[in-house]
Order: structure tokens, then C-alpha cells, then sequence
């Protein structure tokens, strides 16, 4: 009998719902394509522990609509060194496996292209619920985030309404504001703060009592990078003399049911990479530009920052007052 090419796959860092219906596209598509592939659990951890199960049609049946990742994830500090590297190897050789595809943020991929480097044929599969990964417009896990806040915000502005009160709601973003920029957008928050840009408690307690005296409800959402919720609260409840409660949204966001665009990206995404393995391509990253499945090279996304759109940011300030 001809032994079937093997492929391996992991996912790696924070968690992101769609990252199971990612598993399930790779793994079908790649066994359509008859390939043999191997999940390692725990990301690089996983793959240093030689810790994994060969997935089949039905191993991967039933969790396209699950939140979580089926194979576990973690940041793993030992492959951050050499040994770790050289161990993770050591386990890819020893099951001959010929290529592998690292679902995860950038940090995931920096470990990938160092395994580039060292030999291993690696494409990366853009997720994370930040969005931040410059190069592609969406990363699997972002649309679901937005669903899952934009319902949240809705509840909390009921009470906002009903009782007159300023709301503070803190949503995920260490070193980016797109989740709060796109979430205050679509909620109609009267202010974003984001870490992109400086943050003015002052201008927003003077705009509230200028221009919002009559509004019943004001929300205002802070990325986790700009400020804490409570910081802004106390400040705010102090510059306007009003009532001020704060929401800290947490990893409420991270979890749930993917949307329908990150399962339909999660199988784009899955399909390309495979293709991309089937081609020899290595050291490169699969994305969404303008409607279109792209591929980036690893390096390039690298020199690139994530900036954030101006206009949107603008946009959502002049429709909310
Ligand atoms: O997934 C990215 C992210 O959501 C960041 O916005 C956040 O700061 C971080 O994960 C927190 O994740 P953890 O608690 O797993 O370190």
C-alpha cells in the first residue's frame, strides 16, 4: 500500500471561536486531497510533547459550530527557545510529516517562521478575536467577537436608558482598538477610546455636558489597552457629576458559537492552506483582501503595523452625536 503524505496541524495562543471549523475544513479538504493529517494539542506544546491524534472525517464531525478549539491551545514558553524548537522537530520527523498549518495570531506565526527556517514547510491560518494581524482584513474568530459584544452592549444599553445613567464597557484589545472601534460603531456608543490614539477624559466629560444633557443613555467603550473601565469611570463621574457605571466585558467575548462569516472564511482559510502545502509553498500566511482569499509572505506581515481606519473612527463619533 502507498503511504499517504501526512500534514500536521495545531492551534496556537488565544482561543478564538471558529478556530474548530477551522480543524474540520483542513482537515476534510486535506483528506479529499488524500493526505493523512496529524492535530497536535496545545499548540507548540503539542508538538514539543509529541502529543496528538489522526484526524478523521468523523473525528472532526459536529464541532463546526462549537466555540473553543477541540485541540486545545497554550503559549508555550519552551518553544520560545532552541531546545523547544529542535524537540518540536524532532516529534514532525519522527511521524513524517511534511508540512504544517499554525492557526493562530502573529505570535504564533513568529514561532512558525523560526520551524520555517529550520526547515519545516509551515502556512499560518489568521485567528484571533483582536483582529490585529496586518494583511488581511479579517481574522477568523473577529466577526464572531463583534456578534457576541454587540448583543452584550444591546442588554447594557437598555439599563443605560431606563435609568439615565453613563456607561464605561471595557472590551478586549491589549495593542488594538478594532474590536472597540467596530463594536462602538455598530452599537452607536457616543465614545471609543482605543490605544491607537490619546485619550481625552477631559474633551468627553466637557462633550457630555455640552452636547448629551437630554440623551438618556451614554456609552462608552474603552479598549483594554486605552484605559481601564474603572479609571474612566471614576474620572468621568468626577468631571460630570453624574451616576457612572462600568461593564468589563471579559472573556465572555472570546467564547461561543462562530458566526456565519467565520465559518465560511474558516473553510476558505482551511482549503487554501492545504493547496498552499500541495504547492510547496512555505513561510506564509493565508488572508482575506477586498473579498479575495490572498497569501502573505511571513515576513512581510512583520514589517507591517495593523493601522487602525480613521474614517470608520470618525464616522462612528459623528453618527453618535
Ligand atoms: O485573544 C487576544 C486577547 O483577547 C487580547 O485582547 C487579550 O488581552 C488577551 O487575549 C487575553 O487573553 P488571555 O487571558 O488568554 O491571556
Amino acid at each position: 500500500m502507498v503511504e499517504k503524505r501526512r500534514i500536521a496541524v495545531i492551534t496556537s495562543g488565544g482561543d478564538a471561536s471558529g478556530m474548530n471549523a477551522t480543524i474540520r475544513a483542513v482537515t476534510r479538504y486535506a483528506i479529499y486531497k488524500e493526505l493523512e493529517v496529524y492535530g497536535f494539542y496545545e499548540g507548540y506544546k503539542g508538538l514539543i510533547g509529541n502529543s496528538f491524534k489522526v484526524l478523521d472525517l468523523s473525528l472532526v464531525g459536529g464541532i463546526i459550530d462549537r466555540g473553543g478549539t477541540f485541540l486545545y491551545s497554550a503559549r508555550s514558553e519552551r518553544f520560545r527557545c532552541s531546545d523547544g524548537q529542535k524537540e518540536a522537530i524532532e516529534s514532525l520527523k519522527k511521524n513524517k510529516i511534511e508540512g504544517l498549518i499554525v492557526i493562530g495570531g502573529d505570535g504564533s506565526f513568529k514561532g512558525a517562521h523560526d520551524l520555517h527556517k529550520r526547515g519545516i514547510q509551515v502556512v499560518g491560518i489568521p485567528a484571533t478575536i483582536d483582529n490585529d494581524i496586518p494583511g488581511t482584513d479579517y481574522s477568523i474568530g473577529f466577526d464572531s467577537a463583534l456578534n457576541v459584544i454587540i448583543d452584550l452592549i444591546s442588554k447594557i444599553r437598555d439599563t443605560a436608558y431606563s435609568h439615565d445613567r453613563i456607561f464605561v464597557i471595557e472590551v478586549m484589545g491589549r495593542n488594538s482598538g478594532l474590536i472597540a472601534i467596530n463594536t462602538g460603531l455598530a452599537c452607536g456608543a457616543d465614545f471609543i477610546l482605543v490605544p491607537e490614539r490619546k485619550v481625552d477624559l477631559i474633551s468627553i466629560a466637557n462633550d457630555i455636558k455640552e452636547n448629551r444633557k437630554d440623551k438618556r443613555h451614554t456609552l462608552i467603550v474603552v479598549a483594554e489597552g486605552a484605559a481601564r473601565a474603572s479609571e474612566v469611570a471614576s474620572s468621568i463621574k468626577l468631571l460630570v457629576g453624574r451616576e457612572v457605571r462600568i461593564s468589563v466585558l471579559g472573556h465572555i467575548q472570546r467564547g461561543g458559537s462562530p458566526s456565519a462569516l467565520d465559518r465560511i472564511l474558516a473553510a476558505e482559510f482551511g482549503r487554501k492552506a492545504v493547496d498552499l502545502l500541495l504547492a510547496n509553498e512555505s513561510d506564509c500566511m493565508v488572508g482575506i483582501k477586498a473579498m479575495k482569499i490572498i497569501t502573505r509572505k511571513f515576513e512581510d506581515i512583520f514589517e507591517m503595523n495593523k493601522e487602525i481606519d480613521q474614517e470608520l473612527f470618525d464616522l462612528a463619533h459623528i453618527l453618535s452625536t
